[in-house]
């Protein structure tokens, strides 16, 4: 999704601020831009060549003027407008004096720009943002100084924004605000940086706040002033960072996601890492706020998530039911607050989000908390927005994920969950302490039978090749491997571009089996579950109607084996746990498809890697 970068107060902000675009690709982007303040003056450029955009700029800012101390950059994920030049920020004023750049939605957009046209503003976009720059031109022209200026604009507005404006004439100041979409300010020496996420500015400072909705922040050369919208002193959040430079970077692999599916035993290790005290029970850490009364309170569970998050809490449910024994619902987080949902001070309400930022889960955690539920965040992200406002925050310890596509993200999200689901069967005794034993040596287990997996990509690879021109796939599970089967489909649709639909094998008679016929390529996830001889039963229904069957099996399962073209191999674990193995070779056809329809696997067309729009 869209993504600023701002600097002041360095020798050279330009290259900082292509390096910063640089560090936010990995959101997802189709356009982007830069503006310089120089002498009195700005410069500005924008490039529309999709992921490459931020590639031109580099070359367009051979031509910029030398050594400009501030200035502004943004990557566009076009909402509203085509991925044009015209349409890329940084936007200008009339008297090209003033620039803006946004993420988020302004929804009053089309009331604003009649009357900024009717007073004789020329808007040169299609953009919802442009009316800002114009409505603080506006405001500058009826005297306000740039701060005030961006202020009374913002107060006009309906939506969500992180903003950040220059002015030639104000050369020393960057100012900054934000409502829902993110934005993160960061402390130099004698420079100041702001950006929509950490890994942009990890590079510059590693002192960082947090801006809180409806703040303003005034960059000066080593100095940030924060106020509120309406004028008052505030004081943004500081923010705890655990993630190094290094750890952004692509290291020695071929793309950021085979770099990531291979972080993932360590992800998984890490995120598991201390949880058991040395008298065998596990514990979740402090900053979870769940205490036993707590956790006993606790009448029923609803998750709220979306993507790869959302199918991990659909593992979730199964877990927290079997071994809570507590009633789980799990949302679709953009459906969510919009379904007047039932909720009291018993319910946990958990929020799953490698980013913490997405705006539908984000907002759908607000209304629970309106509600009186207790909130609880499952994050990657130390201090995210979603982490910050939440009851309690139970991390997940993968490092940052840049790969559009999540994969040690999703598994780390399954081990966190899953340990929930034990540590709230312990507090309510529905396990005994030696079922909790047993199931936690098979957790910690997990990251070995992942390293097996692992040395198998290659065998996916040569299955992948086989299936290059197939255009139709089906992913078949059942119980816990249905999410595994929608997690499968859904790394294969984003990556590769093929039409890929998870279905509950079960299910697949009541419509879509119509679908069904030679050419279709149908994949399983039969590793062993107790729904197994169910699930082949539905395999032997498409097998028969002249599917291509791929089945993700148990090491040595002949029975499986006996049904599949072809077997994608995994070592047994616990049936619970077995979505954290199982959706490895997924991950892996996918990449491999991905590969042989010569498609970016990091930065898939359309796809953001942080979705902060509604
Ligand atoms: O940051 P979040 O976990 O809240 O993101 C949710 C989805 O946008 C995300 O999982 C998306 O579906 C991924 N691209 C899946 O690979």
């Amino acid at each position: 999704m869209c993504g600023i970068i701002g600097v002041i107060g360095v020798d050279d902000a330009l290259p900082l601020l292509l390096e910063g675009l640089g560090r936010l690709e990995y959101r997802g982007y189709d356009s982007a831009g830069v503006v310089l303040v120089t002498g009195g003056t700005l410069w500005r450029t924008r490039a529309a060549e999709g992921t490459h955009s931020v590639n031109d700029l580099r070359v367009l800012g051979e031509d910029a003027p030398p050594r400009c101390s501030s200035g502004v950059g943004h990557t566009r994920w076009a909402t509203h407008g085509e991925p044009t030049t015209v349409n890329a920020h940084p936007h200008l004023d009339c008297t090209g004096r003033l620039a803006l750049v946004h993420n988020g939605i302004i929804e009053n957009h089309a009331d604003l720009a009649i009357g900024l046209v009717a007073t004789g503003h020329v808007l040169a976009s299609e953009t919802d943002s442009e009316v800002l720059v114009h409505l603080v031109e506006a405001e500058m022209a009826r005297g306000s100084t740039l701060v005030e200026g961006l202020r009374l604009a913002l107060r006009r507005v309906r939506g969500s924004f992180a903003v950040a404006a220059v002015h030639a004439d104000e050369p020393e100041l960057v100012v900054a605000a934000r409502r829902v979409s993110p934005l993160i300010i960061g402390l130099g020496d004698d420079a100041s940086f702001l950006a929509s996420d950490i890994p942009a500015l990890l590079g510059s400072t590693r002192r960082l706040f947090a801006l809180e909705d409806d703040q303003l922040a005034e960059l000066r050369p080593g100095s940030v002033r924060v106020t509120t919208l309406d004028g008052a002193e505030a004081k943004a959040t500081p923010l705890s960072i655990d993630w190094d430079v290094t750890a952004s970077r692509q290291g020695g692999y071929d793309d950021f996601m085979t770099k990531e599916i291979h972080e993932q035993p360590d992800a998984v290790a890490a995120t598991l890492f201390g949880r058991r005290r040395a008298d065998g029970m596990l514990t979740l850490d402090e900053a979870a706020g769940l205490s036993e009364d707590d956790l006993r309170a606790v009448d029923r569970v609803c998750i709220v998530a979306c993507g790869s998050s959302y199918h991990a809490a659909l593992v979730a449910k199964y877990a927290i039911e079997e071994w809570a024994r507590l009633p789980t619902e799990v949302d679709i987080a953009s459906e969510f607050r919009y379904r007047r949902p039932i909720l009291d001070h018993r319910t946990l309400t958990i929020g799953v989000s490698q980013s913490g930022e997405t705006v539908d889960t984000l907002q759908g955690l607000r209304e629970a908390r309106a509600l009186g539920a207790k909130v609880l965040v499952v994050s990657n992200v130390v201090d995210s927005s979603m982490a910050r406002e939440a009851d309690g925050v139970l991390y997940t310890r993968a490092g940052p994920e840049i790969g559009v596509a999540a994969t040690k993200t999703h598994l780390t999200q399954i081990v966190a969950l899953e340990l929930l689901a034990l540590v709230l069967a312990q507090a309510r005794g529905t396990l005994s302490a030696s079922e909790i034993g047993a199931v936690t040596d098979q957790m910690l287990g997990l990251p070995d039978h992942l390293d097996k997996v692992l040395l198998r990509t290659k065998d996916v690879a040569e299955v992948a090749q086989e299936l290059a021109e197939a255009r139709d796939f089906f992913y078949l599970g059942r119980h816990v491997g249905h999410p595994v089967a929608l997690e499968g489909a859904l790394k294969l649709k984003e990556i590769s571009y093929l039409r890929a639909e998870g279905y509950p094998a079960g299910e697949l008679k009541h419509g879509p089996i119509a679908l069904i016929e030679p050419g279709t390529v149908v994949v399983g996830v039969a590793t062993r579950n107790c729904l197994w001889e169910k699930l082949c039963s539905n395999i032997q229904e498409v097998k028969s109607r002249g599917a291509t069957i791929v089945l993700v099996g148990n090491d040595g399962d002949d029975q499986t084996a006996a049904l599949a073209d072809h077997v994608l191999w995994v070592p047994a674990v616990e049936p619970m746990l077995s979505p954290v193995v199982d959706a490895v070779p997924l991950q892996f056809l996918a990449y491999w498809l991905a590969q042989a329809h010569g498609h970016d696997v990091d930065r898939p067309r359309n796809l953001a890697k942080t979705v902060t729009v509604e």
